[in-house]
């Protein structure tokens, strides 16, 4: 099959990078294969698990359902951007506390979208917290867990302000 390369500049995590793509790579498989960023996962490919949700340009995105080449000129942030910056840490440590995982395949997008929710500045309710992770699937923990968690990180970061 005859391919088609683009040449695109962003920035990763902070970091500038340039590459040559294939103008049909996903953005999830572009960070995976290209910048060995392998915290975004593969699920379903078609835009319902949630697994490969990473930041573009603040808003959070399928990473299955966007081509490299649109995010030339683009910030991205991946999972491994948002651990390193410090800026969920809480919700690492929270997770972990309330066992909030158990395979961890999901978890990476789990996290960014719920720092997606919390970075707004309200407390959620449980409910507003479900809905805003209902397109993350996670097969092994049952969403109670997940729920406590970044309901008491919530409550922390308000009492913290
Ligand atoms: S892999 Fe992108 S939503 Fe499932
Ligand atoms: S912890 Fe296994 S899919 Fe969520």
């Amino acid at each position: 099959m005859n391919s088609y390369a683009l040449d695109i500049a962003l920035t990763v995590n902070g970091e500038r990078v340039s590459e040559r793509v294939d103008a049909r790579k996903t953005l999830v498989d572009f960070l995976r294969e290209d910048l060995a960023l392998t915290g975004s996962h593969v699920g379903c490919e078609h835009g319902v698990c949630g697994a490969c949700t990473v930041r573009v340009d603040g808003e959070i995105v399928r990473g299955c359902l966007m081509l490299a080449v649109q995010c030339d000129g683009a910030t991205v942030d991946t999972i491994e951007g948002m651990s390193d910056s410090g800026e969920i840490a809480d919700l690492q440590t929270a997770f972990e506390q309330r066992n909030a995982l158990q395979c961890g395949y999901c978890t990476p997008g789990m996290l960014a979208a719920a720092q997606d929710l919390l970075k707004r500045g309200a407390i959620p309710s449980r409910d507003d917290i479900r809905e805003h992770l209902s397109g993350n699937y996670c097969r092994c923990t049952g969403y109670h867990a997940i729920v406590d968690a970044v309901e008491a990180v919530a409550q922390a970061r308000a009492k913290g302000r």
